[in-house]
């Protein structure tokens, strides 16, 4: 027996027994011939104490002893000393005092030390496994099981079946770009790693399954951040028979007992609902973070005839001018100007037109264009006071929104405006547009992906044209600017779906060639369905208040797409290469 007892197990009332512990040598300190060892396993800490006195054999062994070395103890349980009793830990009650020792493995230096503090996070991902013995770690994938647990039992009490769907499937032109995988049977041919199930799942209600879930992979080859990985999860769903509001309960009913049982935490039974052009436009963002104001507010009908010829300019070329005030903000340097607009640029703007808000006085480059009216107009609207800072973007709807949410943001950031804030906001984005002009391939394509149902109330501009203007029964629940998850209702009627590959300008031949297989389906008896994807990662990186989904992912890839601990990826043999019917390009340039 390796063990009578894990090392978070022992209590003052378990004085006196003989116990055997297992685990890794966590520390050594070295009291003059006395040697203390916290010994380590998944579920804690237990202090074993060698004394020569007690047994001078095991106590000489024990001087060979390192960091991580993973060792068999037995010995006798016995009360700490008075006063060196460790309130912070559960065993601190106790040591063991050892009376035989058996060294499992011996341990090389570790590269770092295995505590809560390690810096360089590629050194980290390189020794994952090491990486992982540190309590903090473990605690978030320990927390991960329970969410995931806790999900499958609501869906499955929720009459919720899991399927396994497959990850070799065929690559659809929607979405991120997709990775691919040559096959050796079928020369020049490729599967694709499916970027999220949507289409089995889709097919699974034709089938009948009626209320499908799964714990899936999925994966797309895009730019990574730190809520992005090549390979993540979704808590992927769907169901038949059910209006896009049933849907949504059934979510807020998940996230109920989520945040209840995993933290104990309240959360409202129903989450406010936003549609995309009200976030968008009061918030500059369709994943709108509301734990504080600083919302944008139209000011175009101010400056309809400003002399101010930035403005007009947008105003006459059918565009808006926005204006956001950053209460007490005046203070702000000039450096910390030019790095807002710069980022403004970044994002497309062409400036980024300010006024601080000083010594009784508007200081700006800008306001001597503006009439005694617009300014009286404008601190009406705004609320102006002394000491705010009102930022302006002028320029087409899409451009002030996206430039403006993101200088809000970073305008909390720099005002700290979120400091101690243990807000848990979660809203539904809804309505968002079924179509998108997509200027580089000069023809329109779905926001979400074909399958996407406009709203009944919309169908009619389907008809006449006006692509703009229609809403899809589409949905993302949001949690503190977090998308963490997103869905829809789906077209279920071949001629809606005709249309819609209409509207997006794809041939009756592309359609047979990439979805004939889901659209034959759908010509024997679709029942009426929708669905819905949670990202997991993103979910348990913000319940447990993690900075980045990599801290939540047990073997996570850098933000260069690389596994730094098996690196990959990485070349292979020629041979393999040969089977897959794959040429390499010559290393160099002939
Ligand atoms: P969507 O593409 O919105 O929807 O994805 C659902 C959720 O998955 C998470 N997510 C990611 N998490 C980590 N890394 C990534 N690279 C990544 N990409 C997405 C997000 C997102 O909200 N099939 C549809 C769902 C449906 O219509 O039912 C889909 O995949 O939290
Ligand atoms: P200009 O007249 O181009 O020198 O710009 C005057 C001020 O307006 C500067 O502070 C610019 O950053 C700002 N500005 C210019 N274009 C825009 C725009 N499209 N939206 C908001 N501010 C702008």
């Amino acid at each position: 027996m390796y063990r009578t007892h894990h090392c978070s197990a022992l209590r003052a009332s378990d004085i006196s027994s003989t116990v055997t512990l297992s685990g890794w040598v966590a520390s050594r300190r070295d009291h003059g011939g006395v040697l203390f060892i916290d010994l380590r396993d998944r579920e804690g800490l237990t202090q074993v104490v060698f004394r020569p006195e007690e047994n001078a054999e095991v106590a000489a062994a024990a001087q060979h002893l390192r960091g991580e070395d993973v060792i068999q103890v037995t010995g006798r349980v016995a009360a700490r000393l008075a006063g060196t009793e460790n309130g912070k830990l559960d065993t601190g009650a106790i040591e063991v005092v050892a009376t035989a020792l058996i060294v499992l493995s011996k341990a090389d230096v570790p590269p770092f030390p295995i505590d809560d503090d390690v810096a360089n996070e590629d050194l980290r991902l390189a020794y994952r496994y090491l990486d992982l013995r540190r309590p903090a770690l473990l605690n978030n994938l320990r927390q991960r099981h329970r969410i995931v647990k806790i999900v499958r039992d609501y869906l499955d009490d929720a009459g919720f079946l899991e399927v396994e769907t497959p990850v070799l499937s065929k690559s659809t032109p929607e979405g991120a770009r997709d990775y691919l995988v040559p096959s050796r049977l079928h020369p020049g041919c490729f599967y694709a790693l499916p970027q999220a199930p949507q289409q089995y799942k889709q097919l699974l209600m034709v089938a009948g399954l009626d209320k499908y879930f799964q714990i899936a992979r999925c994966f797309r080859d895009e730019d990574l951040r730190a809520d992005r990985q090549p390979e993540f999860t979704q808590v992927d769903i769907e169901a038949s028979f059910i209006h896009r509001d049933d849907l949504l309960a059934l979510m807020e009913g998940l996230f109920v007992r989520l945040f209840q049982q995993v933290l104990g935490r309240g959360i409202p039974a129903q989450f406010e609902r936003m549609t995309y052009q009200d976030a968008l436009n009061r918030f500059g963002s369709d994943r709108p973070d509301t734990r504080f104001g600083l919302e944008l507010t139209d000011v175009g009908d101010i400056f309809s005839a400003s002399e101010f010829k930035v403005f007009r300019g947008a105003l006459d070329s059918k565009g808006v001018v926005k204006a956001l005030n950053a209460k007490g903000f005046a203070c702000i340097t000039t450096g910390q100007i030019e790095d807002l607009t710069n980022m403004a640029r970044q994002y497309g703007a062409k400036g980024l037109a300010f006024i601080k808000v000083e010594n009784g006085g508007w200081k700006s480059p800008i306001v001597k264009f503006f009439s005694e009216q617009e300014k009286a107009a404008l601190t009406q609207r705004l609320g102006i006071e002394e000491g705010d800072l009102v930022l302006f973007g002028a320029d087409k709807w899409e451009i002030v929104c996206e430039v403006l949410g993101r200088i809000r943001l970073r305008v909390a950031e720099i005002q700290k405006l979120l400091e101690g804030n243990t807000d848990l906001n979660f809203l539904w984005v809804v309505d968002f547009p079924l179509l998108q002009f997509s200027p580089e391939e000069g023809r329109w394509a779905a926001v979400h992906h074909p399958f996407t149902r406009p709203k009944d109330e919309d169908r009619s501009l389907l008809e006449c044209g006006d692509y703009a203007a229609i809403r899809a029964e589409a949905y993302d629940v949001v949690l503190n600017g977090v998308e963490i998850g997103g869905g829809s209702i789906r077209i279920h009627e071949s001629d809606l779906q005709a249309r819609m590959f209409d509207a997006l300008g794809v041939s009756a031949e592309q359609q047979e060639a990439m979805f004939g297989h889901i659209l034959k389906a759908f010509r024997f008896g679709a029942p009426p369905h929708g669905g819905i994807a949670l990202g997991l990662d993103r979910l348990v990186m913000l319940m447990l208040g993690a900075e980045s989904i990599r801290e939540v992912i047990a073997f996570p890839k850098n933000n260069r797409g690389q596994d730094l601990m098996s690196k990959s990826p990485a070349p292979v043999e020629p041979r393999q290469l040969r089977e897959l019917h794959i040429q390499p390009r010559a290393a160099k340039p002939e």
